[in-house]
Formats: C-alpha cells, sequence, structure tokens
C-alpha cells in the first residue's frame, strides 16, 4: 500500500508543493498553502503494474456507438438548453447569482422527473442476496437504445442532496410550489462519503447536489467550498455518476464577478455547464448552456418566476418589447439569434445634448462597438453626434454579444437625432464593417420568418440577407452601406 505523505495544497489554485511556503508556486498567492494528506506512489518503473493488471485495449470501430438516452425533465426551457433532457451517467453544473432560482428550478425538474417515472414512491435499494430487484426498475425504460436498464435503478427515482437548506425548509418550498404530495427524496447532508453511500445503495436515476461548495471530504483537512474540497468531491461524484450511471446535479455558487466559484477544472470536469442569470428587478430568468457534451451550446431557455415556482416562457420574444401604443423616437427592433432561436429585442437609444465630453452608454450591448458605429455612421453616412451623449439599452436586461445588431443601433441613434420615431412595425438587423459596409447577419430567413410571425411589416436588412421569395406581409429594404440605409429610412417617413 502507498504511503501516507502529507503535501501543501494552495487554496487558491489547488495546486501542491511538498513543503509549506509563504507563496504558492504555481499561482503565487500569499499565506493560501494548507497542509493536507496525500497518498503517493513511489515513482518506479513498475509501479502501476503492482496495482492493477493491464486493461483490454479495443479498437474504435469495434466500440458499439449507443445514442445517448434522453429523460426529458418536463421543463421544456431546461430541455432545450440540455439538448433534450438528462442524460444517464451524465453531470451537469449549474451556477447563477444567489436568490435566482436554482433550487426551485431543480426541485421542479425533480418532481416532474419522478412523476413521469410511474410515481415510483420511494428508491429502490440494494438487491438482497436471493431477491429480485424490484420490478418497477426497467419500468418505462425503451428497449433499444442506450445502454441495458440498470437492474436496480427505477426511472423516476430521484434524490434532492441539500447541504444549504434543512429539510424542513426544502418542505416549505415544495408546498409553496405547490408539489406538497411530492415523492422526491431529500438528504440533508453535505459529507461526501456519507453521499457516495447513499448514492450507492439507493442507486437512483438523478441526484441534485445543492451544492457542491457545501459538499466536504473527511479525507482532506481544508474547510467545504475551499478549492481543494470542490475538487475532490466533484472528482469523486462524477466518477459515481460514470460508474453507476446516474444523472449527477451539481449546483455551483459564482464569484463576484459572475464566474463559476472554484478551479476552473470543474469545468472541465463535468459533461454540461449551465448559467441560470438574471435581472433582479425582473421576473424573468434565461438559463443557458456554456459547456455540452451532449447537445448544442448557446440554447437560451426562459423562465419567469412567479410564485409558483418557475414557469416556462414559449415566446420570449414578446418580454424584450416595450408595449408602446404609437411608436417613439429612439426605439428600433432586432431580430437576434440565441441558439436556434429567434428572438425579437428592442434596442433603445437616446442622444440628448452633452458637455464638453459627451458620454457614450450602453446597456446589453458591447460599449466600444457603440464607439465605432457612431464613428462610422459620421463619417459614411454624415450623422455626427460628436457634441451629443449617447445611451443604448437592449430592453428587457438581455445581452446582446453579435455584431447583427449594429444596424439596428445604427437605426436608432438616427431616430432619436431626428426626433422622429421608425415606422409602425419596423425591423432591422445587420452587421457593419469599419468601410461603412452593411454585412449579412447568419440565418437571415429564419429571422425575417420570426418577424413576419409576429406582425412586423416592414424591414431594412443587408443585400445578402433579402429573401429570394416575398415573405408574406412583409415588406423587405435590402442594403449594402450605411448611407444606403439612412437613406432607405428617409423613404419611409
Ligand atoms: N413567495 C414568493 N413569490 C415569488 N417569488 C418567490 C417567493 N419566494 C421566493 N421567491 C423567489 O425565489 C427565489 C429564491 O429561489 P431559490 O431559493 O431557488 O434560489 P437559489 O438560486 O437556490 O438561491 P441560493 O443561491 O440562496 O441557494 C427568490 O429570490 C425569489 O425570487
Ligand atoms: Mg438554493
Amino acid at each position: 500500500m502507498a504511503k501516507e505523505k502529507t503535501v501543501y495544497s494552495c487554496g487558491e489554485c489547488g495546486g501542491t508543493s511538498s513543503k509549506w511556503l509563504g507563496q504558492c508556486p504555481h499561482c503565487k498567492a500569499w499565506n493560501t498553502l494548507v497542509e493536507t494528506v496525500a497518498e503517493t506512489i513511489a515513482p518506479t518503473k513498475n509501479r502501476f503494474a503492482a496495482l492493477a493488471r493491464t486493461a483490454e485495449v479495443q479498437a474504435l470501430a469495434d466500440i458499439e456507438a449507443a445514442d445517448v438516452e434522453r429523460t426529458p425533465t418536463g421543463l421544456d426551457e431546461l430541455d432545450r438548453v440540455l439538448g433534450g433532457g438528462i442524460v444517464e451517467g451524465g453531470v451537469v453544473l449549474i451556477g447563477g447569482d444567489p436568490g435566482i432560482g436554482k433550487s426551485t428550478l431543480l426541485l421542479q425538474a425533480l418532481d416532474n422527473l419522478q412523476r413521469a417515472g410511474g410515481g415510483v414512491s420511494s428508491v429502490a435499494g440494494p438487491p438482497q442476496d436471493g431477491e429480485r430487484p424490484p420490478s418497477s426498475a426497467a419500468q418505462g425504460q425503451p428497449a433499444s437504445g442506450g445502454r441495458a436498464p440498470h437492474p436496480v435503478r427505477a426511472r423516476g427515482s430521484v434524490l434532492y442532496v441539500t447541504g444549504e437548506e434543512s429539510g424542513a425548509q426544502v418542505a416549505l418550498r415544495a408546498r409553496r410550489l405547490g408539489l406538497e404530495g411530492s415523492r422526491v427524496q431529500v438528504l440533508a447532508e453535505i459529507q461526501l462519503e456519507k453521499i457516495l453511500a447513499t448514492l450507492e445503495a439507493q442507486q437512483p436515476a438523478v441526484a441534485v447536489i445543492d451544492s457542491i461548495q457545501t459538499v466536504y471530504s473527511d479525507q482532506l483537512t481544508s474547510a467545504p467550498g475551499s478549492v481543494a474540497q470542490v475538487r475532490e468531491c466533484a472528482a469523486h461524484l462524477t466518477r459515481a455518476a460514470k460508474a453507476s450511471g446516474t444523472c449527477i446535479v451539481l449546483v455551483g455558487h459564482v464569484t463576484k464577478e459572475g464566474a463559476l466559484a472554484g478551479p476552473r477544472v470543474l469545468e472541465h470536469m463535468v459533461d454540461t455547464v449551465l448559467y441560470f442569470e438574471g435581472d433582479t428587478h425582473s421576473s424573468f430568468r434565461l438559463i443557458r448552456a456554456i459547456k455540452n457534451r451532449f447537445g448544442a451550446v448557446n440554447e437560451i431557455g426562459v423562465f419567469a418566476m412567479t410564485e409558483k415556482g418557475l414557469k416556462g416562457v414559449s415566446n420570449p420574444s414578446a418580454i424584450f418589447l416595450s408595449q408602446h401604443a404609437e411608436p417613439v423616437p429612439g426605439s428600433c427592433v432586432m431580430v437576434t439569434l440565441e441558439g436556434t432561436r429567434p428572438l425579437l429585442v428592442e434596442i433603445q437609444a437616446l442622444v440628448d445634448s452633452g458637455g464638453p465630453s459627451p458620454r457614450r452608454l450602453s446597456v446589453g450591448l458591447d460599449r466600444d462597438r457603440l464607439a465605432m458605429l457612431l464613428a462610422v455612421l459620421h463619417r459614411h453616412a454624415g450623422v455626427a453626434c460628436m457634441d451629443q451623449d449617447v445611451f443604448v439599452n437592449a430592453v428587457g436586461g438581455v445581452r446582446i454579444s453579435e455584431p447583427a445588431a449594429d444596424l439596428a443601433v445604427l437605426l436608432s441613434i438616427t431616430s432619436s437625432l431626428r426626433g422622429k420615431p421608425l415606422p409602425k412595425g419596423f425591423i432591422a438587423f445587420g452587421e457593419v464593417g469599419l468601410a461603412g459596409e452593411v454585412r449579412p447577419a447568419p440565418r437571415g430567413q429564419d429571422r425575417l420568418k420570426e418577424a413576419a410571425k409576429l406582425g412586423f411589416s416592414v424591414a431594412i436588412v443587408p443585400k445578402a440577407n433579402a429573401p429570394k421569395k416575398a415573405i408574406e406581409g412583409l415588406t423587405i429594404h435590402p442594403v449594402e452601406r450605411v448611407e444606403e440605409a439612412i437613406q432607405a429610412l428617409r423613404g419611409l417617413d
């Protein structure tokens, strides 16, 4: 057996050193090295041969490629970002600001999964010698695709491990969400070894760990939430998920800057990373996939937080448009594409006479890009805002990173400067280059169709995005340059 040895690991980066040092040799942070117990193996030539027999290797072609089987969570917006549903043995990390609704979302999802699994009232226990696995074990498992149903794991057996709240608090939330009769199994525990033993014994189909920062392992002396603990616990849980086929969802805290707390390696370890975000002043919440080994990223799901919990918003376009009875100056609607779904977002601009050093501010859009667009507008279309304050905002707390917003930003600025509203039912999108050219946006047809579906009737779009076949109800003005776009706008007055 390997000899036990002490190493010093850094609380900031998780790096190790054989002796105590004032400064971490890896990340150069001061006073972060803490003593931890490490198991080391003497570096002899055949050290692994002594520990295990050689494993068999296989040609890729000989390995059966089974399609991943997805179980929908019943929350369509969550399923959309997961790529269709949860996957057996998959590990999902979900991060978000405090109080955004992570626990609410997962409790609702678990309850749905439990009900959809045929109302399995309790998670199946391990089979005793000579005892047949419970008959409910294989129920609902499709016969084809995926791996064979687990002998003891019942579909619909779900476990909610809470480290932040007591069982009573979870029950209180469940009651508020209208899930009084829920058969979701709850475990209030923060010790990793106990959690792993429970997972092993209960074999749930899905387990939620709320949150990974509260879990600690007895093997390490550092406090729960420290880098070493988070890394170690996540690694053990990931291994448990892969070995047993249980899908594990880890809730992760975020740092002040909004990134997931803990070591960066956490994001590499798991299969899917989701962010749950939203404006604290609005009830809308967005969930987006940052990484997904089982599906596309950049999908977003939209929820509304209500007293009865999170409700999916199937037509999110409506929430990013402010409700003006009549068009107002400085407002232009654009169609942005988040993942596979086009979204209509209103861009608002306010141009007002400024002081000696005019301000340029943007909310939800890139500020450097705004400065660039103002220069393009002046140079190529002769619209000057040099002595004006310019404020730009994407309505509804949405963040737009794609350059297809450029044309809508320019047109809303022009509209505010002129004090003239854009026509009723007007939309625009397209990227604007430094030479004043208007470049196409990806999947222009889909964007135009979505706009037409929502009753928009006039559009200024890049020439390359103009549809070959007319779209019913939509008059399209294709443009190649910024000055053409401003010209087309004047023609619409
Ligand atoms: N009665 C209520 N009516 C409407 N919304 C409520 C009500 N009670 C709680 N909420 C919402 O639920 C949110 C808390 O949700 P939840 O506890 O799931 O968040 P969380 O992301 O798990 O937070 P934490 O980081 O503290 O674990 C509150 O911020 C609030 O928006
Ligand atoms: Mg919570």
